[in-house]
């Protein structure tokens, strides 16, 4: 049995959503701890003909019989929670830590207006001053908030019992390695790190107890809001290519750009990645729409796919072949 962290090799919006979707349900996952910044990530879960954007809940609620918890290190909008709690029906298997820092309005306020706004672009979801507020400690934690009572738990206790019982666990990590605090293209980032080691803790979980990195990567690469992206494209070459993309929680357009091997490379090193997922390879080879076996994949994505191996040097395991939980090539288990 296994831990794996999730987290993405590029800007976010790799599809992290839907890899961890397709892994909950594969892997049948016990126990699942979102970990990142906070709202300001959006992910799509398709499943069941039912489309999901969820900014808070762990996106491996589509397997009903995980537990759905909200690592310490996460920042919470109370609203937003309940509300996706209420969409996804998972009352009875939510947990959020005690000491979630809890997103209030005057943060949104704050992060709508001058150099958040203006200069970094963030999501205006008030993320990077509650941060402030964490550090400066003055921000409210989710044991001062009564509509959280129900829900709150000891997150990185409830992970490590898991653990040791021996059960599939699966650590959610947001945003994008290039996104980091640290290791990002600041100023132009988010206002924590996002890499793996973040990702733990953030829930609590010590880095010897993690079995596999998987890094999402997507087949090319966006971005949204300000910052460098190499080899950027117009809007009108990404509509040309299909690659024209609208985020999930601004409706901002994605700025797009191939897919780069060089900031994949660094990341499998910063994130100490152990395989690599590769999304939406269906955009770029649309004769793989849907394909879940290895072997339907057209010569050119293999091509594709063994160069990524070739230059990242770390395995793909998880090819995309879809926006569908389900529409994955997945050989975790089957060597070539
Ligand atoms: P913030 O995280 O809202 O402060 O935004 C800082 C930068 O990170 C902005 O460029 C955002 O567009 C970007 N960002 C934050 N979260 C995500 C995400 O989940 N996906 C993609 N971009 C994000
Ligand atoms: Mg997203």
């Amino acid at each position: 049995m296994t831990c794996t962290v999730v987290v993405c090799g590029f800007f976010g919006d790799t599809g992290k959503g839907k890899v961890i979707s397709h892994l909950s349900l594969k892997d049948e996952i016990a126990v699942t701890a979102r970990a990142g910044v906070g709202p300001n990530a959006g992910h799509t879960v398709i499943y069941k003909d039912k489309n999901y954007k969820l900014r808070m809940l762990p996106s491996a609620f589509v397997y009903d019989e995980c537990r759905l918890l909200m690592g310490p290190g996460v920042l919470v909008n109370p609203e937003i929670l309940l509300q996706e709690i209420q969409i996804t029906e998972s009352k009875d298997r939510v947990g959020v830590d005690r000491q979630c820092a809890v997103i209030e309005s005057k943060h949104i306020e704050a992060d709508k207006k001058g150099n958040l706004a203006e200069k970094i672009k963030t999501t205006g979801t008030g993320t990077g001053p509650c941060n402030a507020d964490r550090a400066l400690r003055t921000a409210k934690l989710a044991r001062d908030i009564p509509e959280l009572k129900e829900f709150l738990t000891d997150v990185p206790f409830e992970v490590d019992e898991a653990i040791k019982e021996g059960r599939n666990v699966l650590i959610e990590g947001t945003q994008g390695t290039y996104l980091s605090l640290f290791h990002g293209t600041y100023p132009y980032c988010t206002s924590k790190d996002v890499t793996a080691s973040a990702a733990c803790s953030d829930v609590g979980v010590g880095p010897t107890k993690v079995d596999e990195v998987i890094l999402v990567l997507k087949a090319f690469t966006t971005r949204v809001g300000a910052g460098p992206l190499p080899n950027e494209l117009s809007w009108k070459e990404a509509e040309k290519k299909g690659w024209a993309e609208v985020a999930t929680v601004t409706g901002r357009r994605r700025r797009s750009a191939p897919f780069n091997y060089k900031l994949a490379k660094r990341a499998v090193m910063l994130n100490g990645a152990t395989q690599a997922a590769v999304t939406k390879v269906d955009i770029l080879f649309p004769e793989c729409k849907g394909v879940d076996s290895y072997d339907e994949l057209s010569k050119e994505a293999i091509a594709f796919i063994q160069e990524i191996e070739k230059r990242i040097e770390i395995p793909v395991t998880l090819i995309g072949t879809g926006p569908g939980a389900l529409e994955m090539v997945d050989i975790r288990d089957s060597p070539r």
